[in-house]
């Protein structure tokens, strides 16, 4: 997605290494065509969405912009699956780290995929729908860490949380 050209090399690598897994596959899709993703064969075939799945959105939604619809796209996700199912998403915010995250928007302004750092109560309403796991939408490395005060935490600008849908 970000390089031309990349990602379909790195996907041909990654279905050659998984080959035969039967357990695990890589399908070549994009975030901001999130029915393809869910119409996709190896999709279909793989996960039984009668049961509760696991969605790990991790450090991607924030290459979604506004006008792309992200909470669009989330929720049509979401939608796919059954009551019980998870959602495993963290982004890139400009609450905690001002500065930083500005810098990076700069340069991520000239990249394929801009950068769009959001707030607390966007990045939480990605979750709508979805009870918050404890401690909730926070700092990723203060979601229950091994430690009470992990290494070089306040320098992370990216919130992470767990939902459970409803
Ligand atoms: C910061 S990396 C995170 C990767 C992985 N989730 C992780 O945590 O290691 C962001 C990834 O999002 C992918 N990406 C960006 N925009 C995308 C889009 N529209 N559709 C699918 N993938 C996208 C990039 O190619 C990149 O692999």
């Amino acid at each position: 997605m970000c390089i031309p050209g990349v990602v379909p090399v790195v996907h041909a690598h990654a279905n050659a290494l998984l080959t035969g897994t039967g357990r695990t596959t890589a399908a070549l899709a994009d975030l901001r065509k999130p029915h393809e993703i869910l119409g996709h064969p190896h999709v279909r075939h793989l996960i039984d969405f009668t049961e509760p799945v696991a969605l790990l959105l991790v450090a991607v939604v924030h290459f979604i912009r506004d006008e792309e619809n992200p909470t669009g796209i989330v929720r049509t996700l979401l939608d796919a699956l059954p009551a019980g199912s998870y959602l495993v998403l963290s982004h890139a915010t400009g609450d905690l780290r001002p500065a930083a995250a500005a810098q990076a928007t700069e340069v991520y302004d000239t990249a394929t995929s801009p950068l769009a750092v959001r707030g607390h109560p966007a990045i939480a309403a990605f979750f709508t729908g979805c009870d918050l796991v404890g401690p909730g939408l926070v700092q990723v490395p203060t979601w229950r860490p091994a430690s009470k005060r992990p290494r070089g935490y306040r320098n992370v600008w990216i919130y992470g949380g767990v939902g459970r849908k409803k």
